[in-house]
């Protein structure tokens, strides 16, 4: 058991839904344990800037089921040098703030990393990212919401995609990993999807939408997530288009539209747990890990491994979306 009698919380990183009720988690569980909690604006600037504000047990109230971050969220330019981290780590002594715990993806966990070997300072991470790429969690917060929304959005497309027997590419959110493309895929009853993980698929994609099959078919979907390696869905929509030019086709660019909307029901529990498992974690003495829950269990995994491990695609469902796709 180690003494903490405060800590800063922030987000940082790309937004997920679900990150406001894990910083009610962190909060509330900190205060049952008569820690102080600030929260720092905008992630590691917040810290650098000396930009602070006070969380009590009221101002977390209300904040469960709202989308985005109240406490800002950026991608920290001065958090990568040396003298940025030298002002951050000045400004948490400065504070009195004994551990931090910060919320984000891989970037976040990277600047952790560093961060932690240079002063040592006690960081727990909690993974809330769409994307869901980091090793050592089965979902990341705002992972679920993220497919529900793209979900509701290509039941739509489908809708007016089969009132006019068109071929619809959709292009969903994933730089450099396709989770959300796959199992986003497999739920909309895809055609066909297209991760950045597999590259050598145009052929294949090109094989699978010709012949007589499509024929039979009025409305088709195809999921191509925007790291997809060829070049995002306009890219794929010209490359069908040249070999078939008897196609209706239309490309549909999902966008941040996906990062947004109130939280789902899972998405709320598992940051509501993550959230309180993080501070148990530090109270514990952990530090320079990340908390995930695999298999129902919390876990902890050092930040280097969260972010570098890579983390596979789910075979089974890769070949289920070409099987189901008959
Ligand atoms: O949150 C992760 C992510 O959604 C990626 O999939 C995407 O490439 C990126 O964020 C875009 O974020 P931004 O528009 O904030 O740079």
């Amino acid at each position: 058991m180690v003494k903490i009698n405060k800590i800063a919380v922030f987000t940082s990183g790309g937004d997920a839904p679900g990150m406001n009720a894990c910083i009610r988690a962190v909060v509330r569980k900190a205060l049952h344990n008569n820690i102080d909690v600030l929260g720092a604006l905008r992630g590691y600037d917040g810290i650098i800037n000396n930009d602070f504000i006070q969380l009590d047990k009221s101002s977390v109230g209300n904040i469960i089921q709202k989308g985005g971050t109240i406490l800002k969220t950026a991608r920290s330019i001065d958090f990568i040098t040396v003298n940025g981290r030298r002002k951050a780590f000045d400004s948490i002594q400065k504070n009195n703030i004994d551990a931090i715990v910060a919320i984000g993806g891989d970037g976040t966990f990277s600047g952790a990393a560093i961060f932690t070997s240079e002063y040592g300072v006690p960081i727990i991470g909690i993974p809330g990212t769409i994307d869901n790429d980091l090793f050592g969690t089965d979902d990341s917060i705002g992972y679920d919401t993220a497919l529900n929304t793209i979900v509701d959005a290509v039941d739509k497309i489908r809708d007016t995609a089969n009132s006019h027997d068109r071929l619809f590419i959709v292009e969903v959110m994933g730089k450099d990993a396709g989770f959300i493309a796959l199992r986003s895929g497999v739920a909309v009853g895809a055609e066909a999807v297209l991760v950045p993980e597999t590259q050598t698929y145009i052929d294949h994609l090109l094989n699978k939408l010709g012949g007589d099959r499509r024929k039979s078919k009025s409305g088709s979907i195809v999921i191509v997530a925007e790291g997809d390696g060829y070049g995002g869905a306009y890219k794929v929509a010209d490359a069908v288009k040249e070999r078939y030019q008897h196609f209706d086709i239309r490309v549909s660019i999902l966008g941040h539209v996906q990062r947004g909307g109130n939280p789902s029901a899972f998405d709320r529990v598992l940051a509501s747990r993550l959230g309180a498992g993080a501070l148990e974690a530090l109270i514990e003495g952990r530090k320079g890990v990340m908390i995930g829950l695999v298999n129902k269990e919390l876990v902890f995994t050092p930040f280097e491994k969260a972010v570098k491990h890579h983390k596979e695609l789910n075979k089974q469902l890769l070949s289920l979306t070409e099987i189901l796709a008959l």
